[in-house]
């Protein structure tokens, strides 16, 4: 969470900076500021809420320095307010921090001892008074900063400023993310790509330990040594029209539009014309004896999903975990057990460290990820990209069913070399498989059907949903999508669980969003809705087309088309993710950026 940029050249920084903060929004809007380097000194403008509060300060006061930084923020230590938003300065230094400090509070004391001051409750101000404290003492800057972060224990970020040296930013990482895109003589500074996209594609990625000294015609790399170390430049194809509305009310909005071409593009280039899938250079090693999925958030609903799917398909055990869990409970893991993260961003720190432990206890790994070259996919044995494109709206829609085609090409990849499939089942597959995006097309299609049923709840207090099977991960899915963008409670439930309890729930107010899809489960979800439906509970129900029994017991209803079981959770995943968008935008809540989130979580 929380974005940095930083720029020394020879242009204007501040409106570059600017720039860069707006397409980092989605790590945090807590507070946000910018710190330049003026003939007389550096300056600093911060404030606290979204970046636009920024927008007007910084016109106020019109500056043609050429380096700078800038941060926006998602709070960790300290409240949302000026006083706690990024840069924070001692003495000569001004620094820019994604990450956390795990040992501010020792450090903290230490500088209660020093007497020096501290001006926030940040944990990243203590980083500004050592450095200052090192250049004091007379050592080199590069020194100084190197000395400090040995001190410190946790993830960082960092871009520094010291006064004295006008057009030189120094930069430090350490498991948060950082970049630096390489123009002509100028440097570009981000914690993700899409900052530095309109600006240059060639990207310097930094690595866990590094220090980068950077000036508008040079710059020095060193490792946690101080020797110095090659990092070179990749060129990124990234196409920036993506990262941009395109005429949408919002990005969720866009993005969840999106979805038949995101499905294509992870779909086409792995299904060969002879029908076979061939998922990069991933291979399925005979001795895996089992997979173990790991993520969070909705890709661990993706990963429920995934089960279902590789289980039904390749006969193998899958387990799904929240990487927040696996990573602190001594998991039974050897080098049988393939790891499968998943993870929109790449970069969240859970997962991260949850793959980190897996290989230690000599596991496999296989990513799915949509940033190329992220931290979790640099670190796992394989990686199978999505290729969504730029998700920039927080509640992530066009990752997940990415994700679903992803996970659903690994299961079909891996029945054919396993043998649990017959070719003709597999063909049968693929042809479902390739049809999806033209079915979600249809659905999107009706998207107004969903609009006039949202309309009729956005006064509801709290929402249910049920599913069976491998649509009740999308329950699960559906409900997480209203809560975050609506802010009214919702829970998923398998329906079968229903009488085991939530039914006393169910009441004349309760909308029960109900996936009934003409599979294998259909007449046992069509009981649960019975029971709704007797307890006065309003079911809006999402159906495979042409259903009529749903249509008679339901009070809203939605059709998806048919498709294989397994592949119908990228279907049904559409209008829950529809419903969320519509009621939230009724609401006129932020949809994008919803309170409290940041859209990738470097914090653990
Ligand atoms: C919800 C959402 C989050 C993320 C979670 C994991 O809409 O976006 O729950 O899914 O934070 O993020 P990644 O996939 O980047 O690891």
């Amino acid at each position: 969470m929380c974005g940095i940029v930083g720029y020394t050249g020879n242009n204007k920084c501040i409106n570059l900076l600017y720039d860069g903060l707006e397409k980092l929004e989605y790590r945090g809007y807590d507070s946000a500021g910018i710190s330049f380097i003026e003939p007389s000194g550096i300056k600093t403008i911060k404030t606290q809420g979204k970046l636009s509060n920024l927008k007007p300060l910084l016109e106020k006061t019109p500056s043609g320095s050429s380096c700078g930084i800038g941060h926006t923020r998602w709070a960790t230590h300290g409240k949302p307010s000026v006083e706690n938003a990024h840069p924070h300065t001692s003495g000569k230094i001004t620094l820019v921090h994604n990450g956390i400090i795990e040992n501010y509070s020792e450090l903290k004391n230490q500088l209660a001892g020093m007497s020096r001051t501290l001006s926030s409750e940040t944990d990243t101000e203590i980083i500004a008074h050592f450095i200052d404290i090192n250049l004091e003492k007379g050592k080199t800057p590069l020194d100084a900063i190197h000395d400090t972060l040995n001190l410190i224990r946790g993830t960082w970020a960092l871009a520094i400023l010291i006064d004295g040296y006008p057009d030189q930013i120094w930069c430090a990482k350490n498991q948060s993310p950082l970049i630096i895109g390489a123009g002509e003589d100028e440097y570009f500074i981000a914690s993700d790509i899409p900052a530095i996209m309109p600006n240059t594609r060639n990207v310097i990625f930094m690595e866990d330990g590094d220090i980068a000294h950077i000036a508008p015609t040079e710059i020095s790399f060193y490792d946690i040594h101080l020797k110095t170390v090659r990092r070179v430049s990749q060129t990124i194809q990234w196409n920036g029209v993506t990262a941009e509305k395109g005429g949408y009310r919002h990005f969720m909005l866009k993005e969840i539009f999106e979805q038949p071409r995101c499905i294509l593009d992870t779909v086409s280039s792995r299904i060969s014309a002879s029908g076979n899938i061939t998922p990069e250079n991933f291979t399925l090693d005979e001795k895996i004896k089992k997979i173990h999925i790991i993520a969070c958030g909705t890709s661990y609903y993706s990963g429920l999903v995934g089960k279902y799917m590789i289980e039904e398909l390749a006969r193998i055990p899958v387990e799904v975990e929240f990487s927040s869990e696996f990573r602190y409970r001594n998991p039974i893991i050897d080098s049988s057990t393939l790891i499968l993260s998943i993870s929109q961003s790449g970069e969240t720190a859970d997962t991260l460290a949850a793959v980190k432990e897996a290989k230690k206890l000599g596991a496999q790994t296989l990513s799915i990820s949509n940033v190329i070259n992220s931290q979790i996919p640099r670190i796992s044995d394989y990686t199978l990209y999505t290729h969504a494109g730029p998700e920039i709206g927080v509640a992530s829609t066009k990752a997940f069913s990415s994700q679903l085609a992803a996970l659903f090409m690994i299961g079909v990849y891996a029945a054919d070399i396993r043998g649990t499939i017959t070719a003709e089942r597999k063909n049968q597959l693929l042809y479902d498989l390739k049809n999806i995006p033209a079915k979600m097309h249809h659905i999107l299609e009706q998207s107004s059907q969903i609009k006039v049923i949202a309309r009729r709840y956005i006064h509801s207090h709290g929402f249910l949903y049920i599913a069976r099977g491998m649509n009740y991960p999308i329950a699960l899915e559906g409900a997480l999508k209203l809560k975050e963008i609506s802010y009214i409670h919702a829970e998923g439930y398998p329906a079968g669980e229903m009488k085991h309890g939530p039914i006393a729930l169910i009441d004349e107010e309760l909308p029960v969003v109900s996936i009934v899809t003409r599979n294998n489960y259909y007449n046992k979800t069509m009981n649960n809705l019975e029971e709704v439906r007797a307890r006065g509970g309003k079911i809006i129900a999402i159906a495979t087309t042409g259903d009529m029994e749903t249509a008679d017991i339901s009070t809203d209803l939605f059709m998806v088309p048919e498709t294989d079981p397994l592949l119908e959770p990228l279907l049904t995943v559409i209008p829950v993710q529809l419903l969320a968008y519509f009621i939230s935008d009724f609401k006129g809540t932020d949809v994008d950026q919803p309170r409290n989130l940041a859209k990738s979580v470097t914090v653990e």
